[in-house]
């Protein structure tokens, strides 16, 4: 796998606007917020969900870029003053620290931009960027990350029922790993079969849940050094995760069963998903 996080780099790298075109500052922060430092979790889902169904991998590397776009626009968003208020990310000064908070909005505007107009770029048929586009456009709208952003922000000191709680991290987090999955599978040749579909669908469900509960974990666990952002973060504002409501022990054996439910859907694609099984076990295990 770390071939494709060095592809999804060099991808990335291509896809984003130089730093010299003008305006430079922008073009220059979007990059800054963007290349180096992030684990590809996306772009490894979306590879491994193409790997597959035989898609291409140029395909695949234009998926996975749109996609981590997408991902890096939220999280300069979710940093924000009037959001999170974070001042480290991937171990490095915040977006809005580093280049003024104007300039964050517009780094996130422009790379949520960005995103589209990759796929739009493609060297894919007109029905295979249809379905990507949809499933993009669908991962980040308001009944997608947004929607959940918006949920987590006015949840903020409230204690939440379990059930408000796994929806609220089903759509800040779960949708847009979902999308790096179904990006992926939609890059093949051919239309998904129901089975493989119904397959996927349930391990993007357990995934994406387990990638949050363990953030969550995290948050309290693992020092900045580790982590590359501000732990202690979630229980500073008065955030509900899964480690308020459940405590420790609880979301971490939570995270274990998702990830056995993870490995159980992937069972009727048999060898073939030994990349997505290998992808769950990380998210559940990570220690950043
Ligand atoms: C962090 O995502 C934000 C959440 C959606 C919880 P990642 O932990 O995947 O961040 P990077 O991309 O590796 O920095
Ligand atoms: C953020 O969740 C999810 C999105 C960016 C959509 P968090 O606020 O928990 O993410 P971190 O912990 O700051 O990375
Ligand atoms: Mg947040
Ligand atoms: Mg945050
Ligand atoms: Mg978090």
């Amino acid at each position: 796998m770390p071939r494709i996080v060095q592809r999804t780099e060099q991808a990335l790298e291509r896809y984003l606007p130089a730093a010299d075109i003008e305006p430079a500052t922008l073009h220059e922060a979007m990059r800054y917020a963007t290349l180096g430092g992030g684990k590809r979790l996306r772009a490894l889902l979306c590879h491994a969900a193409g790997e597959l169904v035989g898609a291409e991998l140029d395909t695949l590397d234009g998926a996975a870029s749109a996609i981590e776009m997408i991902h890096a626009y939220s999280l300069v968003h979710d940093d924000l003053p009037a959001m999170d208020n974070d001042l480290l990310r991937r171990g490095l000064p915040t977006v809005h620290v580093r280049y003024g908070e104007a300039m964050a909005i517009l780094v996130g505007d422009g790379l949520q931009a960005q995103a589209f107009a990759v796929i739009g770029e493609l060297p894919a048929t007109a029905a295979q960027k249809v379905a990507l586009l949809k499933e993009l456009a669908s991962a980040s709208s308001s009944q997608g990350m947004v929607g959940g952003q918006a949920i987590d922000l006015a949840s903020v000191g409230l204690v939440l029922a379990r059930e408000q709680l796994e929806r609220m991290h089903r759509l800040k987090t779960g949708a847009v790993l979902r999308a790096s999955i179904f990006m992926g599978a939609h890059a093949g040749p051919s239309t998904m079969s129901p089975e493989l579909h119904a397959a996927l669908d349930q391990y993007q469900r357990a995934v994406g849940l387990a990638f949050q509960v363990v953030d969550d974990i995290l948050d309290v666990t693992t020092d900045a050094a580790t982590l590359g952002k501000t732990p202690g973060k979630d229980a500073q504002d008065n955030k509900p995760t899964y480690v308020s409501l459940l405590g420790l022990d609880a979301s971490r054996a939570l995270a274990e069963e998702l990830g056995e439910r993870a490995r159980i859907a992937l069972l009727p694609l048999g060898e073939r998903a030994a990349h997505l099984l290998g992808l769950a076990d990380a998210v559940v295990h990570r220690i950043r």
